[in-house]
């Protein structure tokens, strides 16, 4: 981080401190609004009509010790059968999109294209046409960790050739879908997939290779998202006009103090949790970032490896990975604290020994779970974004906050006008092109390895209740507020 950007940051520091009434700016008559699901934690239907199994659907039904109350997936909101009912809440709160993503093995069981699931198809095809009837853009994510178990009994990610299986099933949707769908992301939350999947193995599949599988995951994830963003641009932008990006996630980091070696480690931080994927997409000279591919090299030449673990691209792919994006897509909920720390020791292998940076949270933030509120944190992810990647025009695909499920969520609402407001900051004092938010999530659904026990709806839904009934929340009706004015509070200036 240079100089110019730290003195920036500590000044929208103490801006920051002081921030408590939303803004009272307009958003830009173009901006869009929109919220967020994914297909296996809303759909249901996890045998339904020759829908193929996912990794998901196996780890749940394996490991129901792993999830929160032995939780899964099976019927989650029912989405399958009630999609119609999620289209009324959307054109409810009038969302501009509504980003949802495919279950790959709904449309393609085997995972291949030697068979396709016309039911799987179908379901897509009426949820499309029923957003649009009502005005809503679908935007679609193809990959949203749900991979077909079928790829996992080959490997999963790690294995280079998922990247070409991905780029059929990629150019299978395009095919079917595109004429309809102007906005598509290919990989949601890499990280994520990466180092819970294939290095620690908490979550699905559950294959724990720390310091190897979750490097060689994202060779191959990038090298997927590479193959589908070039089909696109060949064989489908010229006459579906859409565009295509890939879904990172990441939180801001905050040097712990304002010595050089905080302020390292936070950068370095970055570089790591965001730059590993992004840096090869978004940064203009593509590749890893040099902090990890220089600290990864000598960490796995002390461990007595003959090369590093993580893979290297060639120049080739350098140039093939790198520009593969029509826009920056960002996930992100929260801001962790990073200190400086001693190099872990040379031992065990892993991602977070090769970052050696100590995170945390300070004790006075608000918030629940993981998330606290820090809307200074969003606004500086977004500087240090637009700065590192090239001002990049910037679109928010996931922020959102959780708690018990309450109807009356004071909480999520303030989330909402505290991270919208970090929005219009970095619009008109930063002069950034951030052109849409997209809330996370429409309705309470099934969290991953948290089960049931964290809700993030805009909705909530009865799980006890075989109808799934949804229910508005008051957050919802602030939320349709904010989209019908365009403004945060009762009344904006023009
Ligand atoms: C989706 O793509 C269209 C066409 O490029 C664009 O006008 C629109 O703003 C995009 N929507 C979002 C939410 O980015
Ligand atoms: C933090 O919590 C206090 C006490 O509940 C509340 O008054 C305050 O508004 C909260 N601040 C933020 C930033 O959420
Ligand atoms: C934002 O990005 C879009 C797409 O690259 C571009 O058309 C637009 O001019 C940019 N706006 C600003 C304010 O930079
Ligand atoms: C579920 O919905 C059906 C149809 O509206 C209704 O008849 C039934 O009573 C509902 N069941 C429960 C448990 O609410």
């Amino acid at each position: 981080m240079n100089v110019a950007v730290h003195i920036f940051n500590v000044l929208i520091f103490f801006l920051g401190e002081s921030l408590s009434e939303p803004s009272n700016k307009k958003f830009p008559e173009n901006f869009k609004f929109g919220v967020a699901t994914a297909a296996y934690q809303i759909e249901g239907g996890w045998a339904d009509d020759g829908k193929g199994v996912s990794v998901w659907d196996q780890f749940a039904h394996t490991y129901p010790d792993r999830v929160a109350n032995g939780d899964n997936g099976d019927v989650a909101c029912d989405s399958y059968h009630r999609y119609l009912e999620d289209v009324e809440m959307l054109a409810n709160m009038g969302v501009n999109h509504y980003r949802f993503s495919l279950s790959w093995p709904r449309i393609l069981p085997t995972g291949y294209t030697n068979q396709i699931n016309e039911a799987g198809v179908t379901y897509y095809k009426n949820l499309i046409s029923a957003l649009k009837e009502n005005g809503i853009e679908p935007f679609i994510t193809l990959y949203h960790g749900d991979l077909p178990q079928t790829l996992q009994d080959i490997g999963g990610w790690p294995n280079p050739l998922l990247a070409d299986i991905f780029a059929e099933f990629a150019r299978t949707a395009f095919s079917l879908f595109g004429d309809d769908v102007k906005n598509w992301t290919t990989i949601n939350e890499p990280k994520q997939t990466c180092i819970t999947g294939y290095g620690l193995g908490n979550s699905a599949p559950g294959a724990p290779a720390s310091g190897i599988g979750e490097y060689d995951c994202m060779h191959t994830l990038l090298r997927a998202h590479a193959k589908a963003y070039h089909i696109y641009d060949e064989e489908f932008r010229a006459t579906q006009n859409g565009r295509v990006s890939i879904v990172l996630d990441t939180a801001w980091f905050e040097p712990a103090s304002d010595s050089e070696d905080d302020i390292e480690a936070a950068e370095r931080a970055l570089q790591f949790e965001h730059g590993w994927c992004a840096h090869p997409v978004y940064h203009p000279d593509g590749n890893y970032p040099q902090v990890m591919i220089d600290r990864i090299a000598e960490r796995s030449q002390k461990e007595g490896f003959s090369k590093s673990r993580l893979p290297e691209f060639s120049a080739e792919e350098v140039d093939y990975i790198r520009g593969t994006f029509d826009f920056l897509s960002l996930n992100t909920y929260t801001t962790n604290l990073a200190k400086w720390t001693t190099d872990h020791e040379i031992g065990t292998p892993g991602y977070y020994a090769d970052l050696s940076v100590s995170t945390y949270q300070d004790p006075s933030w608000n918030g629940s779970a993981w998330i606290k509120v820090v809307p200074w944190g969003l606004r500086k992810l977004l500087n240090w974004i637009d700065q590192t990647y090239d001002h990049p025009e910037i679109v928010i695909t996931e922020n959102g906050y959780a708690d018990d499920g309450r109807l009356d969520d004071p909480d999520r609402i303030n989330y909402y006008a505290e991270y919208l407001t970090a929005v219009l900051e970095s619009i008109y004092e930063d002069g950034l092109n951030v052109t849409a938010y997209t809330a996370w999530s429409l309705m309470d659904n099934f969290e991953w390895t948290s089960g049931y026990t964290i809700k993030f709806g805009l909705y909530q839904v009865d799980f006890e209740n075989p109808n799934r009934t949804r229910t508005i929340k008051s957050s919802a009706d602030y939320y349709k507020n904010v989209i019908a004015n365009k403004c945060l509070v009762d009344t904006c200036e023009e």
